[in-house]
Parts: C-alpha cells; sequence; structure tokens
C-alpha cells in the first residue's frame, strides 16, 4: 500500500502556491506507507514547464526537511509515501518515477501485474530504467504512447487497457501545465473540487484541507484535474461527475479510519483487498518459486515465529502436510533454544513476521543460521531486519496495520504460506501444474470470501452482546486440523482486545481436561472447517449435554450442526475456508471489546512489534 496525492492551484488563489496544501495532504497519507516519500513540481517560466523531483528513502519529515521543500513553490506537484512492494526502500525506488526526458512524472498505488513483459518490452525499444519498482513501466509507457502522436489524455486511455493489475495513478507531464492526470483501477482514489484548486489522493482525510466536495474515482476511469475542474472518462467517452460529488462532513481523524470507529475495523473490512493483492503479487514473484526450491530440498523444515504469526507458521505445517506430505516442525520462536541441538546443515526454517522486527523471531533466526540452516522469511515490511538476514524473503502485501491486533496481517500471510506449500508439493512431484493452479484458484475466491465480515458484522455483533449480557468471562474455542489452527488465532484475538479468558483446543482433545471447566451456559464456539464436519458434531453434542452454550462459525455444510447459534459463512473449499472463517472471528473479538469499552487499537500492556526478548 502506498499513498499519492496530486494537486493544483489557479495562479493568485490561497497565497498562490500549492505545495503547503501538498505537504500537508502527504504527511496525512504517511500512515498508507512510511519507507520513502517524495514529490514532483511543476515550474514554469517564460511560457515553459519542467519538472523537478526530489525524493528519498525515510519518512515524510526527513524527506522534507532534507530538501527544504516546505520553502519551494509551485502551482503543480505531486507526492507520494511509499510502502514498498517492488524493490526494497531506497532513494531510486522512492516515487515519482520518470519517463527517459524526464518530462512525465508517476506516483502509484498499486501493483503492475504484468510490468516485467511491459519492462522487457520498452527496454528493447531503448528507453532505460532507473529503478526496480513496477510503476516505472508507466512513466516509459506513457512516454512512448504520447511519442507515438497520441495527447496526453489518448496515451492514459491506451495505458488503462495495456496494464494489468490495480493500480491508483496520478501523472505530471511538463508541456501541459496545471493538470494532473490520473487513472485507476481497483486501489482506491477520490478528487476534490474547490473553487480554484483541485486535488487526487489515495484517501479522503488527505483532501479535506482542499475540498470536502469529493468525488469517487471508479474503476478503469481516468482523466485530469485543473484549478476547480474536473475531466472524467472511460473507454475514450466523457464520464458525468456532477451527480457524484459527495459532501464530506467527516473530522479528518474519523475519515483517516474510513468512516469506520476504528482502525481494527477498517483493516477488518479491509482484508478482501488485501488478501487480492498478496496473491497477484505472489504469483510474479521468481522469490516464491525459489522458496519452493530450497524448500522441497531441505533435509526436514521448521517454521517460527510469535503471536499470529506462529499461528501461520500451523495453518502452513497443514498444508505442507497435505500437499508436499513434507512433515513441519513448528515453534514460537522465544522457544527457540529448544531447537538448536536439533537444526542443523540441510535445514530450512519458514520464519513468519508481520514486522520483520520481533526480535524472538529475528533471535531464532539467527540461531538457525548459526547451525548452517537456511531461512525463507516471509514478511510484509520490504527491507525489514528479517528480509535482510534471510536467504530468500517472500513477501505478503497487506499494506500497514495500525490496530496493534493483526488481522488482514495474519490472513495474507495465510495466502503467502499455502501458496508455497502448494509449489512445494509440485516441487516434490506430489502436485502437477493442474492441481497447483486449482490450489490458486481458490485461493483467488479468498477475496470474495473475506467479504463475509461486511454481511455477517450485524449477526456477530448481536451475539457478542449476548455472551456479554450472559456474564461471559471464558470461552473454549474448538476445531480439528485446520479448524483448530484458526481457533487458537481467534482465541488469541479475544484475549489480547476483550480481556476475557478464552481457550483454543483441538475439538477431539477437548474432552481430555477441558470439559472439566463446562457448566450450564458456559460458551464454545465450533471453527467449522469443511471436511469434519460429523466429527464436530459429536463434540458439540457433548459439550451440549454438559450445559454448554453452542455456537458455531463455519462454512454451509454445518447447516444441521447441533448448536444454539449458527454463522454461516458460505461453501467453500479448505483453502479458501480460512479468509470466510476469519473475519467473522475477528470481528467477534473486536465486538466483545468495543461492548465493554475498550480501545481495540490499543489493547493494554501490548505492543505491535515486540523488540524486547
Ligand atoms: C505482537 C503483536 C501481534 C503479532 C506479534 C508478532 O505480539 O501484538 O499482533 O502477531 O507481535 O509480530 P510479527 O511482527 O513478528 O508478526
Amino acid at each position: 500500500m502506498c499513498g499519492i496525492i496530486g494537486v493544483t492551484l489557479r495562479r493568485g488563489c490561497l497565497g498562490g502556491n500549492a505545495v503547503p496544501l501538498l505537504l500537508e495532504g502527504l504527511r496525512r497519507l504517511e500512515y498508507r506507507g512510511y519507507d520513502s516519500a517524495g514529490v514532483a513540481l511543476q515550474v514554469c517560466e517564460d511560457g515553459s514547464c519542467s519538472l523537478r523531483v526530489y525524493k528519498a528513502k525515510g519518512k515524510v519529515e526527513e524527506v522534507i526537511a532534507r530538501y527544504g521543500l516546505d520553502k519551494l513553490e509551485a502551482l503543480t506537484g505531486l507526492g507520494h509515501t511509499r510502502w514498498a512492494t517492488h524493490g526494497p526502500p531506497s532513494d531510486v525506488n522512492a516515487h515519482p518515477h520518470l519517463d527517459c526526458r524526464g518530462e512525465i512524472a508517476v506516483v502509484h498505488n498499486g501493483i503492475i501485474k504484468n510490468y516485467a513483459s511491459l519492462r522487457k518490452m520498452l527496454e528493447e525499444k531503448g528507453h532505460v530504467f532507473r529503478s526496480e519498482t513496477d510503476t516505472e513501466v508507466v512513466a516509459h509507457l506513457l512516454e512512448e504512447l504520447v511519442a507515438s502522436g497520441m495527447g496526453m489524455l489518448e496515451a492514459l486511455g491506451e495505458l488503462v487497457k495495456l496494464l494489468e493489475g490495480s493500480f491508483a495513478l496520478a501523472i505530471l507531464y511538463a508541456r501541459d501545465p496545471g493538470r494532473i492526470y490520473f487513472a485507476r483501477r481497483e486501489s482506491p482514489l477520490y478528487a476534490a473540487i474547490g473553487e480554484c484548486v483541485s486535488a487526487v489522493s489515495s484517501d479522503i482525510p488527505s483532501l479535506l484541507h482542499i475540498s470536502r466536495d469529493i468525488v469517487a474515482v471508479e474503476d478503469d476511469e481516468y482523466g485530469y484535474i485543473g484549478p476547480g475542474t474536473l475531466e472524467l472518462y472511460r473507454d475514450g467517452r466523457r464520464v458525468d461527475w456532477r451527480t457524484r460529488v459527495k459532501r464530506v462532513e467527516w473530522s479528518v481523524e474519523e475519515a483517516s479510519k474510513g468512516g469506520y470507529p476504528h482502525y481494527m475495523l477498517k483493516e477488518i473490512m479491509e482484508q478482501p483487498r488485501a488478501v487480492y493483492e498478496t496473491l497477484v503479487g505472489l504469483l510474479e514473484d521468481p522469490a516464491a518459486v525459489e522458496a519452493a526450491g530450497l524448500l522441497a530440498g531441505a533435509s526436514r523444515v521448521y517454521a517460527t515465529g510469535a503471536g499470529t504469526s506462529y499461528h501461520a507458521t500451523l495453518v502452513f505445517k497443514h498444508f505442507m502436510h497435505v500437499y508436499a506430505a513434507t512433515p513441519v516442525y513448528d515453534y514460537i520462536s522465544s522457544e527457540h533454544e529448544e531447537y538448536e541441538s536439533v537444526i542443523r546443515e540441510g535445514d530450512v526454517l519458514v520464519a513468519v513476521s508481520q514486522s520483520g522486527e520481533t526480535l524472538d523471531t529475528l533471535a531464532a533466526v539467527k540461531a538457525a543460521k548459526a547451525r548452517g540452516a537456511r531461512v525463507v522469511a516471509v514478511t510484509n515490511v520490504v527491507g525489514s531486519t528479517l528480509s535482510r538476514i534471510a536467504d530468500v524473503t517472500v513477501y505478503t502485501r497487506a499494506g500497514p496495520e495500525i490496530g496493534v491486533a493483526a488481522t488482514k496481517t495474519f490472513l495474507t500471510q495465510l495466502v503467502a504460506l499455502t501458496y508455497l506449500a502448494a509449489l512445494v508439493g509440485r516441487e516434490t512431484g506430489r502436485l502437477d501444474e493442474g492441481d497447483v493452479g486449482r490450489i490458486v484458484e481458490s485461493l483467488r475466491r479468498g477475496r470474495e470470501a473475506a467479504r463475509s465480515a461486511e454481511r455477517l458484522n450485524p449477526h456477530i455483533k448481536l451475539l457478542a452482546s449476548i455472551l456479554l449480557r450472559g456474564r461471559t468471562r471464558s470461552m473454549f474455542l474448538l476445531g480439528r486440523l485446520l479448524g483448530a489452527h484458526l481457533a487458537r488465532e481467534a482465541a488469541l484475538k479475544v484475549k489480547e482486545i476483550a480481556y476475557l479468558h478464552a481457550e483454543a483446543y483441538p475439538a477431539g482433545e477437548s474432552k481430555h481436561g477441558p470439559i472439566a471447566l463446562v457448566e450450564d451456559g458456559f460458551p464454545v464456539l465450533f471453527v467449522g472447517t469443511p471436511g469434519v464436519e460429523k466429527r464436530l458434531y459429536s463434540n458439540m453434542e457433548e459439550m451440549k449435554a454438559r450445559g454448554a452454550k453452542v455456537i458455531v462459525v463455519g462454512v454451509d455444510s454445518y447447516g444441521d450442526a447441533p448448536a444454539d447459534y449458527k454463522l454461516l459463512v458460505g461453501s467453500y473449499d479448505e483453502v479458501a475456508a480460512p479468509y470466510a472463517l476469519m473475519p467473522p472471528l475477528q470481528l467477534l473479538a473486536y465486538h466483545l471489546a468495543v461492548l465493554q469499552g475498550y480501545d481495540p487499537d490499543k489493547p493494554r500492556n501490548l505492543a505491535k512489534t515486540v523488540t524486547v526478548e
């Protein structure tokens, strides 16, 4: 995830300088990415304009200070905050990116799926690339289209047809003073139209100091803004946007949460996009194939992580067993000393960490490396310490997560790890190309599956209030196989933000101890993954016989479950089911927290990234 913005001002308006408006927008966009930042300004003298680009690795304020951006003046400019996906954070990879002649500047949020083939084609035509980003192809492609005789608007229409993947683009062309071109597919983009100023941006809060009259740009639309104006097109035809203007009355703080009361809720709702972007990124990423090769050739495979990331390793283990018949030895990273005497050369450790900075996980990796093992990292932060010390890094593309409790980063870890397990299955000859294709298709369904959050939210809220009315202080979450792993993650969510005792167990094991705690009205939630229905029903009956309140969050095949309360998420196979099941479970923790008056974004005693032992 990145943040893009473009502002254009009429001469003589608002102090005659768009730079302060641009920088304010950039500061507000920093939550979307903060490893690099940059701006491009259009500077016009004596009737001719040129572009000046200032960009660097670092936080927005550092980049502003480095170039003295707050002392510059221009009527038209672009800005970008980066969350690296292609190429590590660096001055060169920071946006904006320029064409060969320095006349076209581009900022981008999203992933261009076919950038590798476009880059090859453009390089063959003589274009010289400076960065490792997918974005730079856009600048050179536009240069090529304009050189063939098209105006920028026409070129943009062609560009939208040529690009695959997701994008929100803002573009500055030296020869068109006062205009900012834009295009969008899947990545968010909004336009704000004021009296004598206009802007486009990735989100609404970064526009509210410019205008509260906002137009949401839709998929495959493109066009340009000028001071106080907007021109919108689709498929070469002009689109009437005037009926689409919405007056936004939110405060900036409300708006930065996308209208949701908490970041956690926003991040739960963002999961369809996060899951999709991660999958699209992986399918293009040679590191995934390299990692699978390492794993297929390993003497033994270990997997480690902390908290939610550890739970992702359990799901990895499950799919490695199913697809590759390869045992995976999982351990919590802070327990790594337990494994130091057994890990040796020839082994591969898969280290999972959202931040890539969790000290225990880094310690586990260093210890394994010292014993001669190779390391595959799965992380959300490009350039993080973990990615630097691993032999191969596979990235998730969830974007920054602000809520302390991991939500969207968990589901994106599952995408990466399931895909990796499928590739290992292929490498080891257990799966063929068709099998991998079917697994990828199921992962693709993850996007639609994760929309369960929106659909089921009111029901979950009701369930949470019923549980609290029953004075719940403790609950069990049970499942079998994959469902047992998801139950552990759901229990962690309930503990960390709702401060209720929640214990997860493999359902079959619940009779060997935990069931002794069950008394009248004690809530027991079953995570219903496909394929284990009948056996879970028996466990439900056992619990009911002791007076438990039995709840099922399951796929549709749990329609006959002997439960007091059923939430069915749709019909999904084992690969896609976690994306439908986890969002309602995360929402349950969320509502249990909020209904008790707790702030789910900042749970007590916890930190987002734990850099102590
Ligand atoms: C903390 C966070 C958790 C996270 C864990 C591991 O405990 O509160 O949400 O799962 O760290 O973090 P990592 O960045 O390594 O995934």
